[in-house]
């Protein structure tokens, strides 16, 4: 591959041969010049009206791919922008190695293009540059890992794509089994048992940069299909295996895109983060933290408050700092909107300028509106914006609305990365939906040593030897140390209310595992494509991903899922259920 970017104006007066794509033709009277493209940028090339090829260049039309040979020299009028910007190729032949039909949508980075065309012609769209450097970065991502995790004696092993059902929480994808009629294979939602079981092996030190498949409800930031970069120590802490993670990181940031990370991270436990950001991924790029301001309104006569207060709630404000101008009651309306989608019952607002107003300004004492601007700390033109009621619900909508007023108001900078540790998970998580607890991580997650006499009596109140680490407001990858002890893992079984069968059943074999000497152990996963996102500087994980799925979960340019043929089925022993209603 010719690397157009290697040739400057030291190279005047060589021969060069590039094969290419035609990305522009211009006939300016009588000179002809074309934008040659390939992977690695845009070489100029002219062909003089003399020129036997003359015809032929004249007759290209984009996305053509030619092979021309001629002779570099230095431009007239120079284009800065272009790596190549000083010098053109004067063309002596040309040659047309293929021709194109006319392409859908023009291959530029300022594309208006609908996303689902692109996706559809997902080829053409990886031409532009903006994409393809998206796959460079990626790539250098990876390498920076595997050179990483080379030097510290990690050896990569590959486990399998069909397997047994994963306890990752997520729906598995299912793959049928044509051998063994009725029977399915579960796509991995993580490698997570395997590499369990790799450390009973005695491997000690492994990674893999897997694929990992769950069949979630997608956003902007989920795929069904994603890779992660997987890592399990043996004879680790967490110190040990966080040390590893935030090293691993910073040497990717450093590698790929020169950036210090400045070890080690900030370690922050998920209740402290729930409770002043609202969110177990923080984003600490701007402040605008949670406040608590309930004993500020202890005696309040706001029957809003009040009931509250005696339903053991909260109430909870943040400062947008020199704001209160800015926001319009028209404004404040929206943001309660906005709110309302976290189950917020409302928003709450005082705006501190030379007089205070606001819409609770008239049912606060004039004393309970001083104690909270002291409180808070206040200054003239802040704008605080209150929520009340149930302790989870204020948390979280107050957390997204600092997000979203960081975005609105253009608080973070370009290219600023926060990173931190968010510790000290809780073991067990309520779900309304099964009425039951059940793992926050995943059943093998050791429990904090202080709180495995806890693991039966008082769920609500033990913590685990789980961490995530957070970027920028992104979960940018997770792990705990595990359950290496067989005894406590029949407690935690136990606890997560599964039968004997249940055990036996789903992972019945692991269990059995533990039972032949299993060292402790524990490990981590990073998500390559959200890492990768981060780096790029984009909020769409399809621009990481090159054939990705729409949101929902459709291949627009393979038509995947598509139908297949009755023998198909038949073979697998299946039938589809007739639809009701058809
Ligand atoms: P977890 O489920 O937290 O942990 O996943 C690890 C990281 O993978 C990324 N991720 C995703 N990225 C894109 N699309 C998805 N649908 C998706 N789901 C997760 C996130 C996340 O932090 N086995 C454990 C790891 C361990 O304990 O070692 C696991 O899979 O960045």
């Amino acid at each position: 591959m010719e690397k157009y970017e290697n040739y400057t104006i030291k190279n005047v007066g060589e021969e060069v041969t590039l094969n290419g794509w035609v990305s522009k033709v211009r006939n300016l009277g009588g000179l002809i010049f074309i934008d040659l493209r390939n992977r690695t940028g845009i070489m100029q090339v002219v062909v003089r009206p003399e020129n036997k090829c003359y015809e032929l260049a004249n007759s290209l039309k984009n996305e053509y791919v030619i092979k021309v040979t001629g002779q570099i020299v230095e431009r007239e009028s120079k284009n800065a922008s272009l790596a190549t910007g000083d010098i053109e190729v004067d063309v002596n032949n040309l040659e047309l190695i293929n021709t194109s039909k006319e392409i859908p949508f023009a291959i530029t980075d300022d594309t208006n293009a609908l996303e689902d065309t692109r996706l559809k012609y997902r080829y053409l769209d990886l031409r532009r540059e903006s994409l393809k450097n998206n796959f460079v970065l990626r790539n250098n991502i990876t390498f920076a890992t595997r050179k990483f995790l080379n030097n510290l004696d990690f050896l990569e092993v590959e486990t399998p794509i069909l397997c047994k059902s994963t306890p990752e929480g997520a729906r598995d994808y299912l793959v049928p089994s044509r051998v063994n009629k009725g029977k399915f294979y579960a796509l991995p939602q993580s490698p997570q048992i395997f590499k369990q079981l790799l450390m009973v092996s005695g491997f000690e030190r492994y990674f893999q940069i897997a694929k990992c498949f769950r069949d979630e409800d997608l956003r902007a930031d989920r795929q069904p299909e994603f890779t992660q970069i997987d890592v399990e120590m043996s004879f680790v802490d967490e110190d040990d295996v966080m040390w590893l993670g935030e090293n691993l990181v910073a040497s990717i940031f450093k590698e790929v895109k020169g950036i210090d990370i400045k070890l080690p991270l900030m370690r922050m436990k998920y209740d402290d983060a729930i409770s002043k950001y609202g969110s177990d991924k923080p984003d600490l790029r701007f402040g605008m933290e949670i406040n608590d301001i309930t004993s500020n309104l202890k005696d309040t006569e706001f029957t809003v408050f009040k009931n509250v207060i005696e339903n053991n709630g909260i109430i909870n404000a943040i400062v947008v700092k020199d704001a209160a101008d800015k926001y319009s009651r028209k404004d404040l309306d929206k943001l309660t909107d906005y709110v309302k989608t976290y189950k917020a019952s409302g928003l709450a607002y005082l705006k501190y300028q030379d007089e205070v107003t606001g819409s609770i300004v008239k049912v606060l004492s004039e004393q309970e509106i001083n104690s909270i601007k002291e409180s808070l700390n206040v200054s003239h033109n802040d704008l605080v914006l209150i929520i009340s009621g149930d302790y989870s619900i204020v948390k979280t909508s107050l957390g997204a609305l600092r997000c979203k007023l960081a975005r609105d108001l253009d608080l973070i900078a370009k290219d600023d990365y926060k990173l931190l540790w968010v510790v000290d998970f809780p073991s067990f998580e309520w779900s309304e939906e099964e009425n039951r607890y059940m793992a926050c991580h995943h059943p093998f997650t050791a429990p904090k040593d202080e709180d495995v006499d806890k693991l039966l009596t008082d769920k609500a109140h033990c913590y685990s030897k789980a961490y995530d680490i957070v970027i920028n407001g992104y979960e940018a990858g997770g792990g705990s140390i595990r359950i290496h002890d067989e005894k406590i893992q029949e407690i935690m079984f136990k606890a997560l209310e599964l039968t004997d069968e249940d055990i036996k059943e789903k992972f019945g074999f692991f269990v059995d595992a533990l039972k032949y000497g299993c060292p402790p152990h524990g490990g981590f996963a990073l998500g390559l494509d959200r890492l990768t996102m981060l780096l790029a500087g984009t909020e769409n994980i399809r621009d990481v991903i090159a054939f990705p799925k729409t949101a929902s979960a459709t291949d627009l340019m393979c038509e995947a899922p598509s139908n297949v043929v009755k023998e198909q089925l038949d073979e697998l022993g299946l039938a589809l259920k007739e639809e009701k209603n058809k």
